[in-house]
């Protein structure tokens, strides 16, 4: 049986992972990829591999110049999609560039 500070700490727990797991939109980031890009990718990897290396902002506006030529199924979820690629692409390269 555990103590009563233990079952408190375990519901404030419960109570943090559930409210860190509600979409702060109606969409998240990946929800958005899927919408606008998923329709013809399937998956991001090729995508991922196409943005080059640089700091957040480089990232940012090759995505923005790419994506203001290129077909996208839900325009109105556009800035998450942005942000969905500027996120992984940081962490799709960071464990592999020293390799
Ligand atoms: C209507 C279909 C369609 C949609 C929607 C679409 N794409 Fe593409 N995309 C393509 C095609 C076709 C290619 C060329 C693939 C190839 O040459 O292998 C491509 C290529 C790319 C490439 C170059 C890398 C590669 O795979 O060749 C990137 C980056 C890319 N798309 C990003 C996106 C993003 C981001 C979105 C969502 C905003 C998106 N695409 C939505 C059809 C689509």
């Amino acid at each position: 049986m555990p103590s009563n500070g233990t079952r408190a700490s375990a519901i404030v727990l419960a109570t943090v992972i559930v409210s860190g797991t509600l979409p702060a939109h109606a969409v998240t980031p990946e929800e958005a990829f899927k919408a606008g890009c998923g329709g013809c990718h399937s998956s991001d990897k090729n995508i991922l591999r196409e943005i080059p290396r640089g700091p957040d902002e480089d990232r940012r506006a090759w995505i923005l110049k790419f994506m203001a030529s290129h077909p996208n199924e839900m325009d109105s979820v556009k800035s998450q999609i942005v942000e969905y690629l500027v996120a992984k692409s940081a962490t799709a390269k960071s464990w592999w560039q020293f390799w």
